[in-house]
């Protein structure tokens, strides 16, 4: 048994203690909003927080978990209340095919959690592990200086239509 804190609730799952925590929270736990990519933390689709740390969690033997906290995109909100980085990201629209935005917020909360105002260079280098293949990207950072700013935009961002 694996005893493990996730999304502040004591969980105790029958597995090997080198399964990977991905396996452990979508197929034992069966939450399954954290995703699979590439399974070689290549693409962060898998990301969560252990103790606030963004991991792979797709490499990460959830014996390394045990005891710690972790926390999945399950766990983000307050409630009712969105996380401010979710909510910044509905507001700018981030997502086209979503597969990769679990792991990009999960990204982005950490990154605001021990950094509140982040440059342009922090927030390129905190998310440069996360892979888009829909290269929503200026989304993406435009959507954390928003979280970051604590100024909510009701309006999606206006792009410029080109022909
Ligand atoms: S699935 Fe874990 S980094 Fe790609
Ligand atoms: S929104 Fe499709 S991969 Fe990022």
């Amino acid at each position: 048994m694996v005893t493990l804190q996730v999304n502040g609730k004591t969980m105790e799952v029958d597995v090997s203690p080198d399964t990977p925590l991905l396996w452990v929270i979508r197929e034992n736990l069966e939450m399954t909003g954290t995703k699979f990519g590439c399974g070689i933390a290549q693409c962060g689709a898998c990301t969560v927080h252990l103790d606030g740390s963004p991991v792979r969690s797709c490499s990460l033997p959830v014996s390394v978990a045990q005891g710690r906290s972790v926390t999945t995109i399950e766990g983000l909100a307050d409630g009712d209340t969105l996380h401010p980085v979710q909510q910044a990201w509905i507001d700018h629209q981030v997502p086209q095919c979503g597969y990769c935005q679990s792991g990009q917020i999960m990204s982005a909360a950490a990154l605001l959690a021990r950094n509140a105002n982040p440059s342009d260079a922090e927030i390129d280098g905190a998310m440069s592990g996360n892979i888009c293949r829909c290269g929503m990207y200026s989304r993406i950072k435009d959507a954390i200086k928003t979280a970051a700013s604590g100024v909510q935009v009701f309006e999606p961002a206006q792009e410029v239509q080109n022909g």
